[in-house]
């Protein structure tokens, strides 16, 4: 990885999780008279940008969404050319990455998938496992009903084979089930592209986590912004019901 050195923000006010929502591809395309693939192709390069600024500034998780549940419902073109994007990015990316000692981890829908693109995320997890750098996590297939459901039918299951006791389940205990289990819930959601909505992402696992929205379209999304979305970070205060009078009090 490559790069100046941070300037700005301060690293002590840094998300440990960053979540981010890569939207405006097709629109990106659209504005130069090409096809929407071409767009999708130049997200490519903004993702190795993500990557190499999260572990620059010390961001413990990095988690992508890539493919949503409801993305199969596009053109069939166009789901086919993005399946092809994803094996071709992991062919050309993961040696880096693992060198760069970055941990990746696909969360999602895996049966959906090809076999070919599976055999090459369950390859590139099993290369990167014992990496201790940024663990990156890219969501395909993915929709966060889906991940709850899931859940709730692995938590069944330990019910019914007398594993657990239905009083026993907790937040921790279900949370645990999701996807991201293990991992902390994301602090820091990053929406490129204009929309302001969830798109069905991380539904649990973003209950408190503080929301950057910018216009500008994932391919063009660089240090800049990334930049400007952790000092947008670094003054939010969190509260977590408390008030602030509250925190303050701490502070002292
Ligand atoms: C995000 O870009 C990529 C995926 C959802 C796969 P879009 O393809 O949604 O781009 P817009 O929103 O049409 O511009
Ligand atoms: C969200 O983008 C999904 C991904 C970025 C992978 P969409 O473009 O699919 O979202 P909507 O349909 O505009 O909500
Ligand atoms: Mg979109």
């Amino acid at each position: 990885m490559s790069g100046s050195e941070p300037t700005s923000p301060a690293r002590s006010n840094i998300p440990r999780h960053v979540a981010v929502i890569m939207d405006g591809n097709g629109r990106w395309a659209r504005k130069r008279s090409l096809p929407r693939h071409a767009g999708h192709r130049s997200g490519v390069k903004s993702v190795r940008e993500v990557v190499e600024n999260s572990a620059r500034y010390g961001v413990e998780y990095l988690t992508l969404f890539a493919f949503s549940s409801e993305n199969w419902r596009r053109p069939e073109e166009e789901v086919g050319m993005l399946m092809s994007l994803f094996l071709e990015a992991l062919r050309r990316e993961v040696a880096d990455l693992h060198k760069n000692n970055v941990r990746l981890r696909f969360i999602g829908e895996r049966e959906c998938l090809d076999s070919k693109l599976n055999e090459k995320i369950s390859n590139a997890e099993a290369l990167t496992a014992d990496n201790t750098g940024l663990r990156l996590q890219v969501a395909v297939a993915y929709g966060g009903r889906w991940d709850i459901v899931e859940a709730a039918r692995s938590v069944a299951s330990k019910v019914v084979s007398g594993e657990i006791s239905p009083e026993s389940i907790d937040e921790a205990t279900f949370a645990a089930e999701l996807q991201l289990g293990g991992a902390p819930d994301p602090d820091l959601l990053i929406r490129t592209g204009g929309e302001q909505r969830i798109s069905n992402f991380l539904l649990w696992n973003l209950a408190y986590a503080e929301l950057w929205f910018t216009d500008v379209l994932w391919p063009d999304f660089g240090q800049a912004e990334f930049e400007a979305a952790l000092a947008y970070y670094s003054e939010r205060q969190r509260r977590y019901g408390h008030t602030g009078e509250q925190l303050e009090a701490v502070k002292c």
